[in-house]
């Protein structure tokens, strides 16, 4: 299946390379040292448009289809894979939920600040017992005349430190499993709601991590984000985008990875001749170079079904498990060709390596994905899926 891009999604590819190598790259190392967030960068990308990739123009987004937004973010994650994660959870989760699912009256008043980047945006829907299953979270709504009242604890929060705004899953009916969640949208600001513990993580040091509290947290009854019981759908269908912008992620680092790799396999001189001449370390390059392309590929085909309006669940967790376990893969092999300099802080491959690790696992493990595909290919649990 060969993908000629578009003149329109190679400018953007091209402009997010340029950002990307110019204002990421050289900052990454440091940033993942401090563990300091990307304020300045996030910045300048809302300014650019990538914090509104798929945002219509008229709420001030790029309106861009959803093969250049996973071109854009590739590029992004080639250089910083957390401003990567930002990036993702911000366009695919955040925006996405409200462009599906909103009411004019929300897209107008969230969406605008969104795209622009003056709202940081994410996602609220693990908690401490409801990982994989989220269906089994306890955190409630309980409606209280112009508000719903939200109480329970978020784990694994991607900007929960940070972001200004987030999309909360919590049961407006605590008898039932997915049919009692609602969606929310919810900011910071608003009365009850509390900052957790911060995650001490392996990678992605740049992107905090955290638990969100909600004390008796106030949060108006018009930011009620599509009806009464149909949020789990509203998290789903955003998974769904979600899982494509993390496959577009593990493909940047993977890519990264393989270029490292290939780099210094020249310059390394061993028994009298660059590396790269022998035989067994060639072979590797080659299957590193497959794996690249087989995500690349997969990536764009998950983001073309979705860009023809069709169902894309199944592609997605394919490009989504298939690509991060790439990324483990390539960046395992890639430390390897390095030697004994890879598994120190002074070359690349080392945060590569540890900031790989979680793709397998956040917005659903690579058991999860094979759930997702395997219900799809065998079709015995086929239910009629609502966008
Ligand atoms: N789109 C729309 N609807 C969907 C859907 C989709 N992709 N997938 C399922 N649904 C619907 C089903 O049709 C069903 O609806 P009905 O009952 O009305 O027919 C309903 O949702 C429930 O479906 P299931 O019975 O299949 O649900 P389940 O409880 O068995 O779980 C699951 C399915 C796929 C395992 C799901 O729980 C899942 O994806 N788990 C992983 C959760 C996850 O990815 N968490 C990531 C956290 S976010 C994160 O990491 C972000 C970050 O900060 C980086």
């Amino acid at each position: 299946m060969g993908f000629s891009l578009t003149k329109e999604q190679l400018l953007i590819q091209k402009s997010a390379r340029e950002f990307a190598r110019k204002e990421l790259l050289p900052k990454a190392a440091d940033r993942d040292k401090n563990a300091e967030y990307p304020a300045d960068s996030l910045k300048m990308m809302g300014e650019l448009g990538f914090l509104g990739m798929l945002v219509p123009e008229k709420y001030g987004g790029m309106e861009v289809d959803t093969v250049s937004y996973a071109l854009a973010l590739t590029e992004i994650a080639y250089a910083c894979a957390s401003t990567a994660v930002i990036m993702s959870v911000h366009n695919s989760l955040a925006c996405g939920c409200i462009l599906s699912h909103g009411t004019e009256e929300q897209k107008q008043k969230y969406l605008v600040p969104l795209a622009n980047g003056d709202y940081i945006g994410s996602f609220a829907l693990s908690e401490p017992e409801a990982g994989s299953d989220p269906a089994s979270m306890t955190t409630t709504a309980k409606r209280e005349g112009d508000y719903y009242i939200l109480n329970g604890t978020k784990r694994w929060i991607t900007g929960g430190a940070t972001s200004y705004l987030f999309i909360v899953l919590a049961k407006t009916n605590p008898e039932e499993r997915h049919k009692g969640v609602s969606a929310f949208i919810v900011t910071r600001d608003m009365e009850g709601f509390v900052t957790g513990r911060k995650e001490d993580k392996m990678g992605l040091k740049a992107s905090d991590t955290t638990d969100i509290i909600f004390d008796n947290c106030k949060v108006p009854a018009q930011n009620l984000l599509g009806k009464e019981g149909e949020g789990f759908y509203v998290a789903m269908s955003g998974l769904d985008a979600g899982r494509i912008g993390i496959a577009a992620q593990s493909l940047g680092v993977g890519w990264a990875a393989l270029d490292l790799a290939v780099e210094y396999s020249k310059q390394r001189v061993q028994f009298g001749r660059p590396i790269c001449e022998n035989q067994g370390l060639r072979w590797m390059i080659a299957d590193m170079a497959v794996d690249v392309e087989a995500a690349r590929l997969l990536v764009l085909n998950a983001a073309a079904k979705k860009d023809r309006g069709e169902m894309c669940s199944k592609e997605a967790s394919m490009a989504k498990l298939f690509a991060s376990e790439m990324a483990n893969r390539v960046t395992a092999n890639a430390l390897q060709i390095h030697g004994g300099y890879g598994y120190t802080k002074e070359f690349t491959i080392e945060r590569l390596y540890r900031d790989a690790r979680v793709f397998t696992i956040y917005e659903g493990t690579s058991q999860i994905q094979r759930i997702v595909i395997a219900n799809e290919v065998i079709g015995d649990k086929k239910k009629k899926k609502k966008k």
